[in-house]
């Protein structure tokens, strides 16, 4: 039988989503949104299916409004709710999509309450949070994806600084989906050739602050939304390697629970990924300079989870 991936958000992002599964053959999918926005992504849903005979894939795409429909999927990757508009931070979502992941995260308890689940709902941290909360999930099901996103980031601006080859730059990016992230150079190596060696320090200094600042940059660009190719690139590696029990290691929001000093938040931290879900949080020494941007990056975090608390969470 196929494995099931149901997609809650079937906008930028989910439909993305919806054609690099299908083109993998990762399993049939169920694209889910609204009621308002159904015929929509039912439209979507039948347009992969109409792409299969060039698409070389069999798979079973349907979009619905019902959460009947999701019923058995394996994975279920949430897109739903507002992306950032030009001017706007991730932050200034939380009253929004604090609400639509409350709901999601109800419908995938009562439906799906198996599956593995990846979050990309923003602001990241807090979101993943809150459907953890309102799930009650394991800690091992639940994952924000944000981490290898921020890290095929920052491999891209190197392998684009640099000249070299995106394939051959190893690194990771730690803490929180936001401009206090923690890109670490000193274990980022290109073929096995510590970056500081290849880089000057101008360089990497810059490439930093671009990782840093790279979802406003592209909504700058975009001038209405966020991105979406890179995101949904970033959700597929992560629940493949959960699939096909690859045991990737891929950074992401994990619930950390003592891991680097941190008690109880979702932060971006290296994680491996197996049939077991997030099997492993693997530590990092730190040096102190990196510790102390860890600790700004968890205070951002916790100020925002502090917001959700608030209001209930
Ligand atoms: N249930 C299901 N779907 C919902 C719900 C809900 N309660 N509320 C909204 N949606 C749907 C919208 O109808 C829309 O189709 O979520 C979809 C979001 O798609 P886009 O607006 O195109 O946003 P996208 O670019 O895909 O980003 C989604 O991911 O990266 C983050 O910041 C981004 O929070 C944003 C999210």
């Amino acid at each position: 039988m196929r494995k099931k991936i149901a997609l809650i958000g079937g906008g930028q992002i989910g439909q993305i989503l919806a054609m690099l599964a299908a083109q993998k053959e990762m399993g049939d999918i169920v694209v889910l949104d609204i009621p308002d926005y159904v015929d929509p992504v039912k439209g979507k849903a039948l347009d992969l299916m109409e792409m299969a005979p060039h698409g070389n894939y069999d798979a079973t795409i349907i979009g619905t409004s019902d959460y009947a429909d999701i019923a058995g999927a394996d994975v279920c990757i949430i897109t739903a709710g507002k992306p950032r508009q030009a001017g706007m931070t991730r932050e200034d979502l939380l009253n929004t999509n604090i609400q639509i992941i409350d709901s999601v995260a109800k419908g995938i308890k009562e439906h799906a309450p198996n599956a593995f689940c990846i979050v990309l709902t923003n602001p990241l941290d807090a979101m993943v949070y809150c459907f953890h909360k309102v799930t009650g999930f394991p800690k091992n099901q639940v994952m924000g994806m944000a981490g290898t996103l921020d890290t095929a980031r920052y491999r891209a601006f190197i392998a684009m600084e640099l000249g070299v080859s995106v394939a051959d730059i190893a690194g990771t990016v730690l803490g929180g989906h936001g401009p206090t992230m923690v890109p670490l150079p000193r274990l980022t190596t290109i073929g096995g050739v510590p970056l500081a060696e290849i880089a000057t320090q101008e360089q990497i200094d810059a490439v930093v602050q671009r990782t840093r600042k790279a979802g406003t940059e592209i909504v700058q660009l975009f001038g209405k939304g966020s991105a979406f190719f890179s995101p949904a690139w970033s959700a597929i590696v992560i629940a493949e390697s959960y699939l096909k029990d690859k045991r990737r290691v891929l950074p992401g929001a994990a619930l950390c629970e003592g891991e680097f000093g941190v008690n109880g938040l979702f932060i971006g931290v290296p994680c491996l990924i197996s049939a077991k879900g997030v099997e492993k949080i693997l530590e990092i020494k730190l040096t102190d300079e990196e510790n102390a941007m860890l600790q700004t990056t968890l205070e951002a975090v916790q100020k925002t989870v502090d917001e959700c608390k608030a209001q209930g969470f």
